[in-house]
């Protein structure tokens, strides 16, 4: 059931069938080039998409700007400590932001990091400094069928094998992320963070959470495993942070906030060498690319995403998602994560190869046939990758109802229904750095 309603609207419109053909053929099939008033639902990312409670407009407006030692700065300090149970914090401009300091703080060239899936920045940013992000996924992450309640676990197993062939000194630092975004937001259960940290340990290395959505991971683990039913999802977010000694954090998610992030640590050197870098990098250590204001409005939305309503709310409208998609036939990946549903592209089209973008040719129908906007996770943005074809469609926070998600479901049911008649697609034109490929390359049907 909605624990919210809505005080302000924005006006959204389906533009006509002419319009959105004309549309795709000018952006190239590639649906970052299109202008979000051409989109009716957005499916794009969670991303600091999602709305702000009228606390966060409240907080706002008591935003202390001052460059040090801000007022808003110890407000955010003291929700962290309370909801994460982390002392020192750095504020960044966003997720990234924090992985740059951290990560060139921790990682130097020939290094190599494990992680149970890099997302794409924190790849690149370990990348930068020189390092080798390796992905250590738990058995069964890579079946779209597979009913496992875990399926972002980290297998300890293959961080093992890394460490045995490169050498444990070689390995700075291990990265959980909770949940994990490069496979379809699949949960983490407390164990394995436990298992996680006791590896971290064993090869001597700094354990880090990507904390961007950890009230997601928290509810996940009340629901599904034992031992944690009667427990509080704040005080399972709590524990589950307690065996990291560092976090990255996207405040663009499940602070509830549309820009922002932040590093948070317990060591005490590690701390005045981060600073250092924010310095450079971010901003002044109490403030770190943020204004006042909206360090004010992340410091609220912290301590709402713990809270019961928020989250089991949030987490549900996903799942829901899934069933109207489900009892349309349309095939997804199962079972359904924390931010986002996952379509099946390969199921779904499987008479078009690989090498032509199933999972790309899938998104641009679901706009064509119904100004949705979702995103590839396939072979078109991982080149060389062996990757499902997956197309995301993330929800933004407390944004849309039950009609959106109707909608978005009848446009793949839609889709679904004339999927042989849907052909390929291959790029024309693509930027010289591959992995960002996807942001603006331009495909054709073939
Ligand atoms: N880590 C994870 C797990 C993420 O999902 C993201 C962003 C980041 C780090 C970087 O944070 O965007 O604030 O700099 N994910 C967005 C997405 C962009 O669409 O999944 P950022």
């Amino acid at each position: 059931m909605r624990s919210y309603k809505a005080k302000m609207v924005e006006p959204i419109t389906l533009p006509p069938r002419e319009r959105r053909e004309e549309v795709l053929s000018e952006a190239g099939y590639n649906v970052f080039n299109i202008a979000a008033e051409d989109v009716y639902i957005d499916l794009l990312t969670d991303s600091g998409t999602g709305t702000m409670s009228d606390a966060q407009w409240a907080a706002l407006f008591r935003g202390d700007e001052s460059y040090a030692g801000s007022r808003s700065f110890g407000r955010l300090r003291e929700a962290v400590e309370d909801v994460m149970g982390f002392p020192r914090v750095i504020p960044t401009h966003q997720g990234r932001g924090a992985e740059n300091v951290l990560y060139g703080c921790l990682v130097e060239e020939g290094d190599v990091v494990p992680n149970n899936a890099h997302f794409d920045t924190t790849r690149a940013h370990i990348a930068n400094q020189g390092g080798d992000p390796v992905d250590c996924p738990a058995e069964g992450a890579g079946d779209p069928t597979d009913g496992s309640p875990f399926k972002g676990n980290f297998s300890v197993e293959r961080a093992r094998a890394v460490a045995d062939e490169v050498g444990a000194e070689r390995i700075p630092a291990v990265v959980l992320t909770i949940t994990n975004n490069s496979t379809a937001g699949q949960p983490v259960s407390v164990e394995n963070v436990r298992k996680t940290a006791a590896f971290a340990e064993e090869v001597d290395a700094t354990f880090v959470i990507d904390a961007c959505r950890f009230a997601e991971n928290a509810y996940f683990v009340k629901r599904r495993e034992d031992g944690y039913a009667d427990r509080s999802v704040a005080e399972i977010a709590r524990e589950q942070l307690s065996y990291a000694d560092a976090l990255v954090m996207s405040g663009k998610k499940e602070a509830l906030v549309n820009i922002g992030g932040f590093v948070a640590l317990r060591d005490e050197a590690l701390f005045e060498w981060a600073k250092q870098r924010a310095i450079l990098y971010e901003g002044f250590p109490t403030y770190g690319g943020m204004s006042g204001r909206d360090i004010e409005a992340m410091a609220v939305g912290l301590r709402e995403a713990v809270e019961p309503p928020y989250v089991e709310d949030r987490v549900e409208q996903v799942a829901e998602l899934g069933r109207l998609l489900e009892e349309r036939d349309v095939p997804i990946y199962r079972p359904v994560g924390g931010h986002a549903a996952y379509l099946d592209a390969g199921r779904l089209f499987s008479h078009i190869p690989g090498g032509e973008f199933p999972g790309q040719s899938l998104v641009c129908e679901l706009y064509r046939e119904g100004g949705v906007r979702g995103v590839e996770l396939g072979s078109f943005a991982f080149p060389g990758a062996d990757r499902l074809e997956l197309v995301r469609l993330a929800i933004p926070r407390r944004t849309y109802g039950r009609e959106h998600l109707e909608h978005v479901a009848e446009t793949a049911a839609a889709v679904r229904d004339r999927a042989e008649e849907v052909s390929g697609l291959e790029i024309v034109s693509e930027p010289s750095t591959a992995e960002l490929r996807h942001f603006s390359a331009e495909l054709a049907p073939v």
